[in-house]
């Protein structure tokens, strides 16, 4: 994994622009409903491909990333009208993330397993206590046959591990990737869960 490189994850998300917003966000949003008046969160937002998508949808956003210049080009690059007084972007380290606004959607599209495991706990809490009554919640997490697990970066979890991190939580959608494929540092060997849950309660 590349990501030593403090540039990796900008020339990264540079290289995002023209794809399709990521399916797991697509699948969520039938569960979360409506986005007017209701707030969601993109965690590593990146590029900002979902932030957009969510803000098209009527969302409320908090967009969060360690990396200021990929914040900044989605500040630059959301269109105004109606859009732009809905966008709040912050620069946040998950290794030391702060409280978080409470949301009706909380989002992460492979960014959380980018924790160091020595703090993993401690964002998952801030996670799972965004989560408004009702919430959904919508990331992909790394399991440990991912080829990046020895690279002494990052969080990769068993099975049983990633599952007991729902605990209380109604699970929705629970895939597992387990196969080659590339990433943009080249091929690698993907072992992913792809989870959606929604935390029991009345949505608002
Ligand atoms: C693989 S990219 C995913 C970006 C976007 N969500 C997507 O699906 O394309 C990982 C993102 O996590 C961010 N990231 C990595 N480590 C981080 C950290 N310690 N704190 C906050 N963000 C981090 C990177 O800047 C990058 O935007």
């Amino acid at each position: 994994m590349a990501d030593h490189d403090p540039s990796h994850w900008n020339r990264y998300n540079a290289k995002q622009a023209r794809r399709a917003v990521r399916p797991l966000l697509v699948d969520a949003l039938t569960h979360a409903g409506g986005g007017p008046g209701r707030v969601a969160l993109d965690i590593g937002c990146g590029a900002g491909i979902e932030t957009r998508w969510l803000l098209e949808n009527g969302w409320t956003v908090h967009a969060l990333d360690a990396d200021q210049q990929s914040l900044d080009a989605l500040n630059r690059t959301v269109a105004p009208a109606g859009t732009r007084e809905r966008l709040r972007t912050s620069v946040v380290d998950l290794n030391d993330l702060p409280c978080l606004p409470t949301a009706d959607l909380v989002y992460s599209g492979y960014a959380l397993p980018f924790t160091d495991p020595a703090h993993f706990g401690a964002m998952w809490r801030r996670v799972r206590e965004a989560l408004a009554p009702g919430g959904v919640l919508a990331v992909n997490v790394f399991g440990d046959h991912d080829s990046w697990a020895n690279s002494g970066t990052g969080t990769f979890l068993a099975e049983a591990q990633c599952l007991s991190l729902l605990d209380g939580l109604q699970i929705l959608r629970f895939d597992v990737e387990d196969e080659d494929g590339m990433a943009f540092s080249g091929p690698k060997h993907w072992h992913v869960f792809d989870i959606i849950a929604r935390r029991p309660g009345p949505s608002s």
